[in-house]
């Protein structure tokens, strides 16, 4: 159902792999809600992927970028501000790639030089889109930039390894560079906390559907799906939460504010029946 929230926006959407991917449902819903938009993934997941499907449903050009590459992004902002002919409202920032992770290291015997491309990959990548956007004053006020963050940037989840640290300085980068862009010109930057999803990057985490099963019962109104988190973006690109900014926002069914619920307690109990 389109409220027309989005009309006459235009976005940068960074992320959609495949038709899980978080990224994917949000184009969908910016598209339904009267976006226009512009899909970019690095070149190797263009190859891969299937983003062609997605940019014939939402009338949007592809335009690859590395997001550790400078002169992609540049090349990206200004293709994006010809296409549009003029400046961009809103970004979806929705990348993340833990190499240690994928290689399956610990995250006590981490390679340093991994860590530091996922740290760029994940987190940093952030800084360098916003700083792009910012010298070529690419995008509109009252712009709108939201990250997609974990609350393994808070609370200690041993399998998340060194993908804790990314989304930890990916929320701060979300803070520091907000204040910043709010002050220019009124432009905020958030980080959505989402719940575990099965998408390609979430299932690369150890454990996965053991832990997803966790989530979802010890969250009151249970895991929140992609096709809510692609709502939840779709309310912070409107003009509906203008003055909402730096802020690490949680989409993940009460989750974070859960200190045990009584599923799980009945769970542990069913395991000592004689006490
Ligand atoms: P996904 O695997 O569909 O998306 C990750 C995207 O990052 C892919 O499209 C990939 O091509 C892109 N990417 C990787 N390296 C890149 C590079 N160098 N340049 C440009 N793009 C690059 O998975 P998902 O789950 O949709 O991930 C989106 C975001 O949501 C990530 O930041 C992830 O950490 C976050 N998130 C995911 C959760 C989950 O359980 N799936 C939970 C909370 C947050």
């Amino acid at each position: 159902m389109s409220n027309n929230l989005l009309k006459g926006k235009k976005g940068i959407i960074f992320g959609a792999l495949d038709d899980k991917s978080i990224a994917w449902k949000t184009a969908l819903k910016c598209h339904e809600q009267g976006a226009q938009i512009v899909l970019s993934n690095a070149p190797v997941a263009i190859r891969m992927g299937e983003i062609s499907k997605l940019a014939d449903a939402v009338e949007a050009p592809v335009i690859g970028a590395d997001v550790t590459n400078m002169d992609d992004l540049k090349t990206l902002f200004e293709e994006s501000q010809k296409h549009f002919n003029g400046g961009i409202d809103f970004i979806l920032h929705s990348i993340g790639m833990g190499m240690n992770v994928r290689k399956g290291k610990h995250y006590t015997e981490i390679n340093y030089e991994w860590n530091q491309k996922t740290l760029d990959i994940s987190a940093m990548s952030l800084h360098r889109v916003l700083h792009t956007a910012w010298e070529l004053d690419a995008l509109n006020e009252w712009g709108s930039v939201v990250g997609l963050s974990y609350i393994a940037a808070q609370r200690v989840f041993p399998d998340y390894n060194e993908m804790a640290d990314a989304k930890a300085l990916l929320e701060s980068v979300a803070r520091s560079f907000g204040y910043h862009y709010g002050v220019r010109k009124k432009v905020r930057v958030n980080t959505i906390s989402q719940s575990p999803t099965r998408t390609t990057a979430g299932s690369g985490v150890k454990g996965f559907d053991a832990f997803i099963d966790y989530a979802e019962k010890m969250s009151p109104l249970g895991n929140a799906s992609s096709d809510d988190c692609a709502n939840y973006c779709v309310t912070l690109f409107s003009d509906l939460t203008r003055f909402v900014t730096m802020q690490n926002l949680f989409h993940d069914g009460g989750f974070s504010f859960t200190g045990v619920s009584e599923a799980l307690v009945y769970q542990m109990q069913a395991a000592h029946p004689q006490e």
